[in-house]
């Protein structure tokens, strides 16, 4: 694909035939190795720099110049095991995989200020690394991305999602949480197996999980400051294989979400006193094994306030969003270098991961130019503090 940008016009479709190449061919998180031979590709037709780093997938680039600074502009490029049900014509030719979180939004648009920068390249303050990241569904692609060095030295970094909730041409952002800290749960409740008819000979594992449900819910409302947002879901239950019989184990599955990050840390005490309390009260035994994911989203407040001064000066609509209950592993970074994150309203449209989801064309060329321009002015500015 020869990418166009001799005009704004020429750029905006050549932007919307890499969303739209991407879009067919989706790939899941750490299987992403056609898209990022796409982006070497197009970024090499360019004559664009890439970095030499040890990642399976994803990759990050580099435009600018001298030893200023360096910010880094994330986006993530990785799709979801869902089957399109959209009908457009260029719907996923992959069954089962589709880029449902329009990560191939994110990725045109920031291939796009990969572009615009390397037209003013000789004009900016320092360097800015393009990073097109890996594995953002499975929540651990930033982890990989922050061992391979590839972000040493960035003083600010700043990434993006679409948001169907928003217009086209408008922004959202706040400071402080923005995205839920998220975390996985098990639970395994082990009695003894006994006749339906003759439960007195057992230790009832399904009574024991029940309450073990019904009781963890107090995490939240008893045992939580009711100003600090919790959520605590059981999504799984499995125990028994008939009518008659009384199952030895009893299997629980479920998600604590958090803005708090010291509350965070405190969950897993809470749950275990209550699964091991009433286990033991029953005469059975119950552990819960935890799984972290990735951290809350916790955007700076100077980066913050810039990112919105910028939006309001490229001439979106700027909305101080509140903050949701899903994960972004861009929380990752923010824990080790100052930034922020952003969303680009591209709706209104179905809902992020909903089969028929989609997004705003339109959005992909004025976004574009907002992340080369916020990137440019974060290194004038970051330049002149120095
Ligand atoms: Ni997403």
């Amino acid at each position: 694909m020869n990418l166009q940008h001799e005009t704004e016009e020429a750029l905006a479709a050549s932007l919307t035939e890499v969303r739209r190449n991407l879009h067919r061919e989706p790939e899941l998180s750490n299987e992403e190795f056609r898209t990022t031979q796409k982006l070497r590709e197009w970024l090499t037709e360019a004559s664009i720099h890439i970095l030499d780093l040890p990642l399976k997938t994803g990759l990050i680039a580099e435009v600018g110049q001298g030893d200023g600074p360096i910010v880094a502009v994330r986006c993530d490029i990785d799709a979801l095991p869902i089957e399109e049900q959209t009908e457009l014509p260029f719907a996923s030719t992959i069954s089962g995989k589709m880029h449902a979180c329009g990560h191939d939004f994110h990725t045109a648009v920031i291939l796009g200020a990969t572009l615009l920068l390397k037209q003013h390249e000789h004009e900016l303050h320092g360097k800015v690394r393009l990073l097109f990241q890996p594995a953002e569904e499975t929540g651990h692609g930033a982890e990989d991305v922050l061992a391979s060095g590839g972000l040493n030295d960035v003083e600010a970094i700043f990434g993006l999602h679409n948001s169907p909730d928003l217009p086209t041409g408008a922004f959202g952002t706040r400071t402080g949480a923005l995205t839920a800290g998220v975390d996985r749960f098990e639970i395994t409740v082990k009695g003894v197996g006994a006749h339906a008819a003759t439960p007195e000979k057992g230790v009832d594992s399904i009574v024991t999980a029940a309450q073990i449900i019904t009781m963890l819910q107090t995490v939240v409302s008893r045992q939580n400051n009711t100003q600090e947002p919790v959520v605590l879901s059981v999504t799984r239950i499995n125990g028994g294989f008939t009518w008659n019989v009384l199952p030895e184990k009893v299997e629980l599955e479920g998600t604590v979400r958090t803005y708090n990050e010291d509350i965070r840390r405190s969950i897993p005490d809470q749950m275990t006193r209550i699964i091991e309390g009433i286990a033991a009260a029953a005469g059975a035994e119950a552990q819960l094994h935890w799984y972290p994911g990735p951290p809350a989203t916790i955007n700076h407040g100077e980066w913050t306030d810039f990112t919105k001064e910028v939006a309001a000066q490229a001439g979106y609509t700027v909305h101080d969003i509140p903050p949701q209950m899903g994960g972004e592993d861009f929380s990752y970074y923010l824990q080790q270098i100052p930034g922020a994150f952003v969303n680009i309203g591209t709706g209104p449209n179905y809902a992020l991961h909903h089969p028929r989801f989609d997004v705003d064309e339109a959005a992909i060329l004025p976004a574009a130019k907002y992340f080369a321009t916020l990137a440019g002015q974060a290194l004038a500015k970051l330049a002149a503090e120095e």
